[in-house]
């Protein structure tokens, strides 16, 4: 009986959910956020920069833009990405945003395409 629990117990490590931050991270890519707000979410010419930026505006916004309601002509480009996002992904998605320090992994790449010369 001892040796089943302990062969099982490395599996029941794996199933263990990734921590919000690593959730949020997923989404980030698998979503597609980081083709307008860039790799390091440091925002490419007018899409504006989310990394950093306080949790309880992003939720505001990303919950606002789910609703179709945006402020900007621009917003039309991102509520059908708002809207492919639950609550807990919004949660998960701004931990990450908010919480950002993908600088400290060994893989961080600098975005420097923010210098294109948008107009924002
Ligand atoms: C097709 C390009 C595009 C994609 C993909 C995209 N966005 Fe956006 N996003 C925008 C634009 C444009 C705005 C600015 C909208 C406005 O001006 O109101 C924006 C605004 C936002 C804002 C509000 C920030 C602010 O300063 O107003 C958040 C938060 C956000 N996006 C998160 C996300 C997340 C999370 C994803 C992935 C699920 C995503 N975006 C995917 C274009 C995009």
């Amino acid at each position: 009986m001892r040796k089943i629990i302990l062969i099982a117990l490395p599996f029941i490590a794996l199933l263990a959910s990734p921590s919000t931050y690593e959730e949020g991270k997923r989404i980030y890519f698998s979503k597609g956020c980081n083709g307008c707000h860039g790799v390091s979410a440091s925002g490419t010419n007018t899409y504006p920069a989310l990394a950093f930026r306080r949790k309880p505006f992003l939720i505001y916004k990303l919950k606002r833009l789910r609703a179709k309601q945006g402020d900007t002509q621009l917003s039309q480009m991102m509520i059908p990405f708002a809207m492919g996002l639950n609550d807990a992904q919004i949660d998960a998605v701004t931990t990450f945003l908010s919480e950002y320090h993908e600088q400290e992994s060994e893989k961080y790449c600098p975005d420097d395409s923010n210098t294109g010369g948008g107009s924002s």
